[in-house]
Formats: C-alpha cells, structure tokens, sequence
C-alpha cells in the first residue's frame, strides 16, 4: 500500500472503507493534464526564487512529463488509498525520482493546487464550448439563409398568432446562442485567474513569485486574496449557470422540433440518421435526439444547482466538501458539449416541409390584427379598430370561414372603411412585409439580421 503524503501525524492505518468514501480519483483524474502542467510551472518558479536547485526542478519536470506518458498510455496505476489526482501524481514522482520529489510540495497546498487546476481545465473546456457554440450559430445562420421565403405560423400560448418568416423564427435562437456564446467570454475573464501560492489558506513564507507561475500557465491575472482564491467556486458556479442557460435554449428548441416532427405539425422531417424507431410500433420514427436534449436539461440544472447548494453554508476557507464540485461540473461539460455537437450535426439534416408551414398560416385568424392595423389606417383609433374586427372574426367563425375568405358584402358590413383592398391587404406576404420595424420579421428586416449574423460569425472566428 502507497504512504500517504500526510501519514505524519497519524499512528493508525486508515480504515479502507474511509478511503473508498473520502477518494475523488475516480472522478478527478481527468485533471491529470493540468495538474502536471501547474506543478511543472510550480518547480520552475521554486528553482527561479532558488528555493529548490535547477538541478531538482528539472529531474521533477522531467519525472512528470514521463507520469504524463504513462497516464496517456494507460500505464498508470490507480489506487483509492492515495485520494485524489494530485497525491498520484506527487506519490508516483517519489517513486520515480526518489526523495527529491517531496520538494515539489513546497510552498504550495492541495487547496490552492485543486484551485489551480480546474481553472486551467475549466479554462480550456470553455474555450472549447464557445466554439461549439460559434459553429452551432453558423449552422442556423445558414438553415436561415437556405429557407429564407418560408413562411410559418409564429405562436404565442401555443396559439397560432401573426404569421412569421421561418429564418426569422431561426434567427431567434442564433440571438439565444450568441449571448451564451458572450456570457461565456466574460466568464472566462474571472476563469482565467491565477490561485496558485495562495497556499492552504494564508498564502506562504517561501519568497515565491506567483506572477512568473501565472505567466508560465498563461494567466493574466493573479488572485488578490488567499482565503478567497483557495475557498471561492463562484467562477464554476458562473459557468454553470450559464451552462444551464444555453442547455434551456438548447430544449426551448428541441420542444420545438419535437412538436413540429408531429403528425399534427408535420412541418419538419428529422432525417433518418437522427431518429429512432420504437421495438414495437413499426410505424414510429422518434424525435429522441430533441427529446434527449430537452431531457438533459435536467440534469445540468442539476449539476448547476448541486454545487450553488453545497457551498452555500461554507466557512472560509477550504472544506472538503468542495471535492463535490468535481462530478457535477464535469458531468455538465459533458453533457453541454454532446448536445451542442449533437445539434450541429442534426440541424442540416432537417427537412423543411414548406406547404405545411406556409398553410398554417391561412387559418386560425393569424391576420387579423392586420385587419384592425387596416381600419386603423384608414383613420380608426387602434382600440375600436380591434374591438370592430374582434366582431368580425366572430361572425367568420360562425360561418366557419377565416377573415379572408368572407365575401366584399360580408367584411365591409362591419365598417364603411373597407374596401376591396383589403383582401390584398390580408395575403400573408404583405402581412409579413408590413413588419419592417427594426428587428421585425419583414423579409428585408430578416435579410439585413443574416447579413449582421454572418459579418458577427466571421469576426468570431477570427477571435476564436
Ligand atoms: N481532492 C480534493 C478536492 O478535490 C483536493 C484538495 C484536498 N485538500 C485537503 N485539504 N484535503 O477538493
């Protein structure tokens, strides 16, 4: 059995099934990139203050470039008595390089250690995220673009209301993703803060310089406090909630597909490689790509909440509690990342049944608040205006007819102020081409939103 780094102060063995409760390595060793790259920058400032030699930081930058290998390669062993990722990997230097690895621990805490290494790896799996994101904003700028001229019934309570572009209802969710593509960018800035030599909670009487580790590692900035730097997740915290408000878009969308690969819909087909059949209804084609990302959503609420509630009653500075924030933080990236790739794959393979979306746009009275802009603009104040077509949509209703299918005699009863126009008037492509306020749903309006969105996606990639 491996010594444990802190054996010292203890004259009783460890009982196994504390081991088993208290170890994270399950769990953490995925941190085994960072840590190795933390500590290789922590022994290269110890010999730079020359609180170690050059001599033993490099056998110990060596020694854990060949650790990293041997993770790589699956030669590793792991083993619940030693914890967590960080004692492996000092255990397993001593066992390489001899005594001189005890010294890569100066100076140093495995709660400022912890600290550093999920800022590095969360770091990276932002970054990462932000451009899963980017691509996922360019696939539904370009379905945008492809089905411009489609027109569809835009809902509100899931009542068909005002008829809308198909690329401006698309265009709604590029504007969803952008922001959490922005939320994300701003987060990193308080990500990408440098904790290391913080120590165990009050920082260390080593002379060392944490501005040359934070320039080593890539930081801008260094953390100001100690107690903070070793006790604060508000950065994950951040990062989950953000994580939990793009997987909501993610199933306010999937909601949608859902619904429009229904029979009673029929506006879309998902194409045959991202569907599923069912085992005893032949028939069925299952929208479970939608379904498993809505029911995912879940789950990174989950992750999001779980770590908010489990520091909410802590003490400064480090509780182990905080080892909890591991299986939830990773388990939403995870998660987060399947389902943007998932959909950038799936999105180009939907069918869009055109006639269906622009037929549910001829009924349910989706004109008529242009029957009252009519009267309205022919001199009626608004309010009568509705009131007078609120009249005739009940007349039409009990004739089982839409607005637009009433005879001249029969609409201009309800006011002098029409005339045959208005039938003109009524057609779904004016009553959509009328909406040119800024932002509306005009065809020009939602051609000037692709041409911004393009322009917007180009300097991203740029940037990213
Ligand atoms: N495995 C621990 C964690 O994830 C590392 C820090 C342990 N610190 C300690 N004082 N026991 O939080």
């Amino acid at each position: 059995m491996a010594e444990k780094p802190w054996e010292g102060r203890f004259t009783e063995k460890t009982d196994r099934c504390v081991e088993a409760f208290t170890s994270s390595i399950r769990t953490d060793s995925r941190l085994y990139h960072h840590d190795i790259e933390g500590s290789k920058a922590h022994c290269r400032m110890l010999a730079k203050q020359m609180i170690i030699t050059e001599e033993e930081s490099s056998l110990m930058v060596n020694g854990l470039g060949e650790i990293k290998m041997e993770i790589e390669d699956g030669r590793f062993q792991y083993d619940d008595c030693l914890e967590d990722i960080h004692m492996h990997i000092e255990t397993r230097l001593t066992e390489k390089i001899g005594d001189v690895a005890k010294k890569l621990h100066t100076a140093r805490s495995r709660n400022d250690q912890v600290a550093l290494d999920v800022r590095m790896y969360l770091r990276d799996e932002t970054k990462s995220i932000i451009t899963y994101l980017l691509e996922l904003r360019g696939v539904i700028v370009s379905m945008a673009k492809t089905h411009q001229g489609v027109v569809l019934a835009g809902y509100t309570h899931l009542q068909r209301a005002q008829p809308v572009l198909l690329s401006h209802h698309l265009l709604a969710y590029y504007e969803m993703f952008t922001r959490d593509q922005e939320r994300l960018q701003d987060a990193l800035k308080r990500i990408n803060v440098m904790p290391l030599g913080s120590a165990a909670l009050a920082g260390t009487t080593y002379p060392i310089d944490r501005d040359y580790v934070a320039s080593l590692l890539g930081f801008p900035e260094i953390s100001r406090n100690s107690m903070d730097a070793v006790s604060d997740r508000d950065f994950m915290i951040e990062f989950l909630s953000i994580a939990s408000i793009s997987m909501m878009h993610l199933s306010r969308f999937s909601e949608e597909l859902i619904l429009w690969s229904s029979a009673e819909f029929s506006f879309i087909e998902i194409s045959d490689a991202f569907t599923t059949g069912s085992s005893i209804m032949p028939q069925k084609k299952n929208p479970d790509i939608p379904e498993l990302v809505r029911g995912k959503t879940g789950r990174v609420f989950g992750d999001f909440f779980a770590v908010l509630t489990m520091m909410k009653s802590l003490p400064l500075a480090y509780n182990r509690d905080m080892q909890e924030d591991k299986p939830p933080l990773f388990d939403a990236i995870d998660t987060l990342k399947a389902c943007l790739d998932i959909y950038i794959r799936m999105l180009p393979a939907i069918k869009v049944n055109k006639d269906r979306m622009e037929k549910s746009t001829t009924t349910g009275f989706i004109n008529a608040t242009d029957m009252a802009d009519y009267l309205a603009g022919k001199g009626m104040p608004f309010r009568e205006a509705h009131s007078v077509t609120g009249k005739a949509v009940s007349y039409a209703l009990s004739k089982k007819k839409e607005l637009h299918d009433l005879t001249i005699d029969e609409i201009k009863s309800f006011s002098e102020l029409i005339s045959e126009d208005i039938f003109e008037f009524l057609k779904t492509d004016q009553v959509i081409n009328r909406r040119i306020s800024k932002g509306g749903t005009a065809s020009e309006s939602v051609r000037n939103q692709i041409t911004v969105a393009e322009k917007r996606i180009k300097q991203d990639r740029k940037a990213y």
